[in-house]
């Protein structure tokens, strides 16, 4: 992350995540910002640059559909009642602003314009503030974004790169989505000149060598596309979303408190049944998360004991505590850890 205040003209900063780059542009005249490129991740910390700098989140924008890395994009707009903001094309139900090639934001005294550049995805585009560019996945410090994913074409990357965005001023700074060897940024003539595949100015060249790319997919490529696409959840969120809910006790304090034999406690093994058989928590009853629902009112009569719930990596438990909650079970919480935890540590087992 830096801030370097663009010269007083505009204040910013640049949040790295793995390879994950955002920005957080805003107009120091009048305090108003926008998010681009946020990841799941990191809306706390975006949330607390903004107050930092004393900025008011207007819009939250992706460059395009991210195949790659999961957006934070709904959510922020949810929490800080601001429109994601994508191209036309993006297929994205939440996206509430979209643009077209050339409209522009108002972001204070800013101005954000949008450059359709279809190719890396059909929806992507670069977004011109100030003095840089925000190039998404279009332009890559020393590459370019890959063609060959959903909606990619090569054909439409050249003739985004060589018609379009490397034609606007050499001298203003790339900031791109992804960057994996910590530069900072660099600029449309630089890129120009030593970017490899920028080379390839002749379509056929550039095509051929975009086609025979032959990239590994990337991880989380389904999950990535399913929740940026529709603004569905991941599967980590929703666990998020369950843990924020739930209490935790810890694997030793469990120990300790088995070990007085309590009758207050219900402990329950959510997992199947084979690993229930194979060895659970002493004392704990078996009832699987799949069947939770439909038989916790034969199992559980009394809505004020207390449950802690466990499967074999503390995350499905998780979820169980959640939905017993949900249910009326107020002291409902989850195994801080699971059946895999509790065995490395060598704690009591029973057949
Ligand atoms: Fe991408």
């Amino acid at each position: 992350m830096s801030k370097t205040a663009g010269a007083r003209l505009m204040i910013f900063e640049h949040i790295t995540t793995g390879g994950c780059q955002s920005y957080l542009v805003g107009c120091p005249d009048t305090l108003c910002g926008a998010l681009i490129d946020p990841e799941i991740s990191q809306i706390d910390r975006y949330r607390a640059l903004a107050t930092r700098d004393g900025l008011h989140i207007r819009y939250v924008s992706d460059t395009h559909t991210h195949a790659d890395h999961f957006s934070a994009a709904k959510q922020l707009s949810e929490i800080l009642q601001a429109p994601t903001v994508m191209h036309q094309a993006s297929a994205a139900p939440h996206a509430g602003l979209r643009l077209d090639d050339d409209d522009m934001l108002r972001v204070g005294n800013l101005r954000i314009r949008a450059v359709h550049t279809p190719g890396h995805t059909r929806d992507s585009m670069c977004l011109v503030v100030g003095d840089r560019v925000f190039t998404g996945d279009t332009l890559l410090i020393g590459g370019t974004g890959r063609t060959d994913l959903p909606t990619g074409d090569p054909d439409q990357l050249f003739d985004s790169l060589f018609g379009k965005l490397l034609t606007l001023d050499p001298g203003l700074l790339v900031f791109p989505a992804h960057e994996y060897k910590g530069r900072s940024h660099s600029t449309i003539g630089a890129e120009i000149a030593d970017n490899p595949r920028l080379q390839k100015r002749e379509r056929a060249d550039f095509t051929v060598m975009m086609r025979e790319l032959n990239l590994a997919a990337p991880t989380h490529l389904t999950e990535a596309l399913r929740t940026n696409m529709t603004g569905g959840k991941t599967v980590d969120q929703m666990l998020a979303e369950a843990a924020a809910e739930v209490p935790f006790i810890a694997l030793s304090e469990l120990d300790l408190r088995l070990r007085g034999r309590p009758n207050d406690l219900l402990v329950l093994d959510v997992r199947e049944e084979g690993a229930y058989r194979a060895g659970h928590i002493p004392g704990a009853r078996h009832l699987p998360r799949g069947q939770l629902e439909l038989r916790i009112n034969d199992e559980v009569s009394d809505p004020t004991l207390r449950i802690v719930t466990y499967c074999e990596f503390g995350k499905i438990s998780t979820l169980a505590a959640a939905t017993l909650r949900q249910l009326g079970f107020m002291r409902a919480g989850a195994l801080d850890g699971g059946m895999k935890a509790w065995r490395e540590d060598g704690r009591p087992i029973e057949v």
